[in-house]
C-alpha cells in the first residue's frame, strides 16, 4: 500500500478517534493567539508616526520630545505626500552637491560651485538598526573634445551622530563605457582613508556592442564591495579616476559613480548614452544604507542598574554593543520596538511557522503536534490519544480510553485492515516490479528492504532531518546501529523504469570515501525510498551559514573539505564506462560526518551521459545560486557545469558569505574581479586573520576563479582542480612547519606550479 493511501486511512481512522476523545478532553485545541488585527505602536505615545508614507519609529521622531538627539527627522510638507529629511544637526548633516568644469587639452578644473541638501530619509527598520536614505549620484560629461562638466555627491553625517553607513550592505558602482569609478571617504584627513579607496573599472571603448543588461559584469557597468575594515565612514562621495578625456564621448558621453545599497542597481544599456541620462533618471538619488546604534554609554553589565538615558526601555528587550555605543533587541519569541515602553510583543509562533520551512524548523512541533502559542514562546503538544514530547519529536500512542471507546475502534481497525489487507499484498507486488526489483534483486552492493523493515528502522518515520528533492528525508538506525539516512526518490513511470535502475546500480557502484554510499532502497512502494550512508554534522551549507552553525572553522579544515570533496567529484567524473555528472553542486549537497569528512550527496539530476558527448535536458534543474551561466542560457549540461558550482562552493568556503543568484552573479563577479586584482581577501572570511592563512585562502580563491571562467572551455577539470588544492594543502602543511621555525615563509599565489602551468597551457 502506497505511503499516501495508507496515511490517509490512517487520518480517517485518527479523525474518528479524536471526535471521540473531544467529548471527553474539552479545550484541547484552542490557541491563545496575540491580539489579531491590532498594530503595536511604534513611537512614543501621542507622537506622530508617519512622515507621508514612511514610517517614523522611535528613537527616530519628528516632535519635540518624540525622538532622541540625533534622530530628528523634518517632514516637509510642501511636497505630495510628504518627504521625510534628517534633521542637519546644526550644519552637521547634509549632502553638498559640488559641480565643476573642466577644460581645455590638459583637463584644467575650474572653480567649483557649492550647494547644500538636505538628506531625504527613505525608510528605517529597527530590527535591523538599519535608516536608508538617498544619496545623489556623481557624474562627469564631456560636452566637447575640450570641455567636461563634472558634478559631485557627498554626503555629510554628523561625526558625533548616530549614523554610519554600512560598508556591508552598500556597493560602489561605476557606470560608463569607460570609467574607473573610486570612493573617498574621509575626505583625505587620515591615512587609513587614504589607504581605503575601493575602485571598480569599466572599459569598453570600441566595443559598446557587448553590454549586458542587469548584469554589472565590468563592461559598462562595474561594481566594488567595500572592504568591511571601513574607517566610520560619515562623509563619503562617489568620484573618478583618472579625471582626463577619453575617446568615444560623443556616443556616450557620461561616466557615473554612486555608493549604493548593494542589488539596488540594475544595469540599462541606455544609460550609457545621452547627457546625464542616469543621473537625470535617478534624479533623485539611490538608496544607500545607514547603520544606526545610540552612540553615547554602553550596555550595563548583567545585573547593573541601567544608567540615566538608557535606551532599551521595553520589558523584553536586550542591549548589544557595537563598535561604538550599543543597540537595542527585542528578546527572543519577542518582536516590535525595544526603544519605547512595551515595545517588544509577543511572536506568536504557531502562526509563523505555517509561513515557510525555515520558520517551521527554527520552531520544531513534530508528529503533527498541537502547538499553541504562549507569551515567551509556544508549547508544542502530542495530538490526543498520543503523549510524549512532540517538541523533540517524540509522541508515541497512550490508549488509556474507556473501554467501550477501545472496543468500538478496534472493530473498526480489524474490519478495515481485513478489507484492505489482500488489497495491499497485490499492490506491493505491482510496485515491486514496476520500480525493477526483479532487475535489482540480482546486483550486488544494494539491498533490497522490505517496507516493513524500513518502518522499522526509522521507528515509524519518527526523525525528519532534512527535505529532499521529492520529499522528506528520515534518520534510521540499522540492526548493528549504524545510522542512515532514508530519502524519498522520484516516483518512477514506464519511461523512466530503465533510468532509475541505471542510476540505483551506477550509485551503489559509487565507492569513495567522499562520495555517500547507497546501501540499499525499498521498491514496495509508490516512490521508490533510498537508504544512504548518514552524515552527522548535516550539509556544508548549514555548518557554515544554516541552524548547525559552527562559529570558527579553521583554515585546514576548510582546506580538508575543499580537498575532500574535490576528490569526490573528480572520482565520480572519472568513472569508467560512462561519463556522469552531478548536475546540481552546491553546498546543500555536500555533508559533513563527525570528523568533517566531506561526502558528495544527491544524485537527484544525475544522467547518464555518454562520454565526450553533451546531452540537452529540457528544462533548467538545480540550484540557480550555483548554476553555471552557460548551462542557463543553453540547458547544455558537462561535467564543466558541476565545476563551476564546486567554484561557488569554494567561494562560499573562504567568504563565508552565502552566494546569491541576482541575475547579474554580481557577487560572484566582483570575487572574481577583486581576485584578479589581488583584492580577494576583502570578500575574506573575517574569522581569519593570520597572514599565512589568508595567503592560503588567496590560492584557494585563485582556483576557484579558474573554476568560474565564463567560458566551461577555459575551466580546469575536476582532477585538475583536486591537484591544486591537494597541492595548497601541502603548502600549508609545509606553512605550518616553517612559520614555527622561522617566521612567515607562506608562498605567493604564483607558487603554484600547476596553476601556472595550465594557464601557460591555454596561452599556447
Ligand atoms: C521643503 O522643501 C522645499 C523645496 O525643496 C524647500 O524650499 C523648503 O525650504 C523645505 N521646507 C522645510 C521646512 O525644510
Ligand atoms: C561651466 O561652464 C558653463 C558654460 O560653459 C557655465 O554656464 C557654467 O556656469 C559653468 N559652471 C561652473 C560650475 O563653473
Ligand atoms: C533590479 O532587478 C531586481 C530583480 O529583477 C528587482 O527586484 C529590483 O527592483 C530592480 N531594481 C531597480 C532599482 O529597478
Ligand atoms: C514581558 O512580556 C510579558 C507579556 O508580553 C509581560 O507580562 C512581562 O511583564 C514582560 N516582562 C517585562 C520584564 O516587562
Amino acid at each position: 500500500m502506497s505511503r499516501a493511501s495508507q496515511s490517509h486511512s490512517h487520518s480517517q481512522m485518527k479523525l474518528l478517534l479524536s471526535i471521540l476523545l473531544l467529548a471527553a478532553e474539552t479545550g484541547h485545541e484552542q490557541t491563545m493567539g496575540a491580539i489579531a488585527g491590532q498594530q503595536p505602536p511604534i513611537t512614543r505615545e501621542g507622537c506622530p508616526d508617519k512622515c507621508g508614507e514612511t514610517s517614523i519609529p522611535f528613537p527616530f521622531g519628528m516632535a519635540r520630545g518624540c525622538f532622541r538627539p540625533g534622530f530628528q527627522v523634518v517632514c516637509n510638507h510642501s511636497f505630495r505626500p510628504p518627504r521625510a529629511f534628517l534633521a542637519d544637526n546644526g550644519g552637521r548633516t547634509y549632502q553638498r552637491m559640488m559641480d565643476q568644469n573642466y577644460t581645455g587639452p590638459s583637463f584644467r578644473p575650474g572653480e567649483p560651485l557649492r550647494r547644500n541638501k538636505a538628506v531625504e530619509l527613505i525608510d528605517v527598520s529597527v530590527d535591523k538598526s538599519e535608516a536608508r536614505i538617498y544619496t545623489a549620484v556623481s557624474s562627469i560629461c564631456s560636452t566637447s573634445g575640450t570641455h567636461a562638466v563634472g558634478r559631485y555627491a557627498f554626503t555629510y553625517l554628523d561625526k558625533a551622530g548616530p549614523f554610519l553607513a554600512s560598508p556591508v550592505r552598500n556597493v560602489l558602482v561605476g557606470v560608463g563605457a569607460r570609467v574607473e569609478a573610486t570612493m573617498v571617504s574621509s575626505f583625505g584627513e587620515t591615512e587609513k582613508a587614504m589607504a581605503y579607496r575601493p575602485s571598480c573599472l569599466s572599459d569598453l571603448v570600441g566595443n559598446l556592442q557587448f553590454t549586458t543588461d542587469g548584469e554589472c559584469s565590468g563592461r559598462g557597468c562595474c561594481v566594488a564591495v567595500l572592504p568591511p575594515e571601513a574607517p566610520l565612514l560619515t562623509r563619503f562621495v562617489a568620484g573618478f579616476r583618472p579625471r582626463h578625456r577619453r575617446p568615444g564621448w560623443e556616443s556616450s558621453p557620461c561616466s557615473y559613480g554612486m555608493v549604493v545599497q548593494s542589488s539596488w542597481y540594475n544595469f540599462s544599456t541606455p544609460d550609457l548614452y545621452g547627457y546625464e541620462a542616469l543621473s537625470g533618471r535617478l534624479a533623485r538619488g539611490v538608496p544607500a544604507v545607514l547603520d544606526f546604534a545610540i552612540r553615547k554609554g554602553r550596555c550595563p553589565p548583567d545585573g547593573q542598574q541601567p544608567p540615566a538615558g538608557y535606551a532599551c526601555v521595553s520589558g523584553n528587550s536586550s542591549c548589544s554593543n557595537e563598535a561604538r555605543g550599543y543597540v537595542c533587541k527585542c528578546s527572543e519569541h519577542y518582536h516590535g520596538n525595544p526603544y519605547i515602553t512595551n515595545g517588544c510583543q509577543d511572536v506568536d509562533e504557531c502562526k509563523l511557522r505555517k509561513q515557510s520551512h525555515e520558520l517551521r524548523l527554527l520552531y520544531p512541533c513534530y508528529d503533527d503536534g498541537i502547538c499553541s502559542n504562549r507569551v515567551g514562546g509556544y508549547d508544542c503538544r502530542c495530538k490526543p490519544g498520543m503523549k510524549g514530547a512532540a517538541i523533540k519529536g517524540h509522541c508515541t500512542e497512550k490508549f488509556p480510553l474507556p473501554a467501550k471507546v477501545v472496543v468500538g475502534i478496534a472493530a473498526f481497525i480489524v474490519v478495515s485492515v481485513l478489507m484492505v489487507m489482500s488489497h495491499q499484498l497485490l499492490k506491493l507486488k505491482r510496485f515491486y516490479e514496476q520500480n525493477g526489483g526483479p532487475v535489482l534483486k540480482g546486483v550486488k552492493n544494494i539491498r533490497i528492504y522490505r517496507r516493513k523493515q524500513l518502518k522499522q528502522i526509522t521507528n515509524n518515520y519518527r526523525h525528519i532531518i532534512g527535505e529532499g528533492h521529492f520529499g522528506k528525508v528520515y534518520m534510521g538506525t540499522l540492526e548493528d546501529k549504524q545510522h542512515v539516512a532514508i530519502k524519498i526518490s522520484i516516483k518512477v513511470d514506464k519511461d523512466m523504469k530503465k533510468e532509475f535502475i541505471d542510476e540505483v546500480i551506477i550509485q551503489s557502484g559509487m565507492r569513495h570515501k567522499n562520495i555517500v554510499r547507497l546501501l540499499g532502497c525499498c521498491l514496495e512502494v509508490d516512490a521508490p525510498m533510498l537508504v544512504y550512508e548518514y552524515a552527522a554534522r548535516g550539509s556544508l551549507h548549514d555548518v557554515l551559514f544554516g541552524l548547525r552553525r559552527i562559529d570558527i572553522i579553521p583554515v585546514h579544515t576548510r582546506l580538508g573539505i575543499a580537498v575532500g570533496s574535490a576528490e569526490g567529484l573528480a572520482y565520480m567524473h572519472s568513472a569508467v564506462e560512462s561519463t556522469i555528472r552531478h548536475g546540481d553542486v552546491k553546498s546543500a549537497n555536500i555533508l559533513l560526518d563527525d570528523k568533517f569528512i566531506p561526502k558528495v550527496s544527491d544524485f537527484g539530476t544525475t544522467r547518464l551521459l555518454v562520454r565526450g558527448k553533451s546531452v540537452k535536458t529540457e528544462r533548467v534543474v538545480g540550484d540557480l545560486n550555483y548554476i553555471d551561466p552557460i548551462y542557463m542560457e543553453h540547458g547544455v549540461v558537462t561535467q564543466k557545469s558541476d565545476v563551476y558550482g564546486f567554484g561557488v562552493v569554494l567561494m562560499e568556503l573562504i567568504t563565508r558569505r552565502p552566494a546569491i543568484h541576482d541575475d547579474r552573479r554580481s557577487y560572484v563577479a566582483s570575487f572574481v574581479q577583486a581576485s584578479l586584482d589581488k583584492q580577494a581577501r576583502n570578500f575574506f572570511d573575517q574569522a581569519i586573520t593570520s597572514e599565512g592563512d589568508i595567503k592560503l585562502l588567496e590560492m584557494v580563491g585563485e582556483v576557484a576563479v579558474e573554476c568560474l571562467k565564463p567560458n566551461p572551455e577555459e575551466r580546469l577539470d575536476m582532477k585538475q582542480v583536486e591537484q591544486c588544492l591537494v597541492q595548497i594543502m601541502g603548502q600549508s602543511a609545509q606553512h605550518a612547519q616553517e612559520t614555527s621555525y622561522h617566521g612567515d615563509l607562506s608562498p605567493a599565489p604564483d607558487d603554484i606550479p600547476l596553476l601556472k602551468e595550465t594557464r601557460i597551457a591555454r596561452m599556447q
